[in-house]
């Protein structure tokens, strides 16, 4: 599971309707081992694939990388090759390294857990899952995406993700991580979905001011109002707060699914697993 691009729309939506199941209660014991490698910070994706590995009662590790043999300089998949032959079955990565898993994805059985500005496949699902939840499909839906399109992993996945179902993404952003400038409070109101992305800072070239941020790409008390009847709001996480959505609607309105998005996580990694480990 290392990129939506070669999922076909039936995949996802069986992931989708077992991660329902688990949701709904569903209990499924998976006897194999698993190391979660997180090349990059993570709260969100490594904690809900640990819960997720502990609700199937998967045995679980946990690489310690500024403890471990990669700060000596052993090859990420050297790493694999050790601790498959320690008796680990398979390993949710996330790395800096665009496409990573490419290289070795044959050889080793590697969920995809976020690489560089490329690929969310995990978060993507997650996101389709809280989307289908709401609107009951996927289809025919009208999605705008805001913020640092340049180096988000999450627009790309959900972009490739969402096209599947005809679904029409557009996105804006400010100059420098974004091609589409437009005010965000002009055209909120054709949308279903309004997903707004983090400003990676740490991804960008130079130092920029996002001071004005709010007001032309934020949502807040005024551009939240002028959102269609029936339409959410989603962000990945973590937040800027007071940049991509102001503080008093971060976990208080009734559009908002942040936190709906974080516990779907759990339910959809126990659907990857599954999945994986059924056909590996
Ligand atoms: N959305 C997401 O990937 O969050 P984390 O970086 O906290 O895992």
């Amino acid at each position: 599971m290392n990129q939506i691009a070669t999922m076909s729309s039936k995949q996802i939506m069986k992931i989708i309707n077992s991660a329902i199941k688990f949701k709904n209660g569903k209990k499924v014991h998976l006897n194999k081992s698993i190391a979660n490698i997180f090349l990059e910070p993570s709260t969100r994706t490594l904690i809900s694939y640990q819960k997720a590995q502990n609700n199937l009662q998967m045995e679980t590790y946990n690489v310690n990388i500024s403890n471990s043999s990669l700060k000596k300089g052993e090859t990420l998949e050297d790493t694999l090759f050790n601790l498959e032959a320690i008796g680990i079955n398979y390993f949710v990565i996330r790395s800096s390294q665009e496409e990573y898993w490419k290289s070795f994805a044959k050889k080793h059985s590697i969920i995809n857990a976020g690489d560089g500005r490329k690929n969310h496949p995990s978060q993507a699902l997650l996101d389709a899952m809280t989307i289908y939840e709401h609107f009951g499909t996927l289809e025919n839906l009208k999605i705008l995406v805001v913020g640092d399109i340049k180096h988000s992993r999450v627009f790309h996945s959900n972009k490739e993700l969402l096209k599947k179902f005809n679904s029409t993404v557009d996105y804006i952003g400010p100059k420098g991580i974004s091609d589409k400038q437009l005010e965000l409070s002009s055209i909120i109101s054709e949308y279903d979905v309004v997903m707004f992305l983090r400003i990676q800072h740490e991804r960008h070239e130079s130092k920029k001011n996002f001071e004005l941020y709010n007001n032309q790409y934020g949502l807040n008390d005024d551009t939240v109002k002028k959102m269609k009847e029936g339409s959410i709001f989603m962000h990945p996480g973590p937040v800027n707060r007071d940049v991509e959505i102001t503080s008093n609607l971060l976990y208080d309105h009734p559009k908002n699914k942040i936190l709906v998005q974080a516990k779907n996580g759990v339910f959809v990694r126990m659907a990857i697993l599954e999945e994986i480990c059924k056909n590996i």
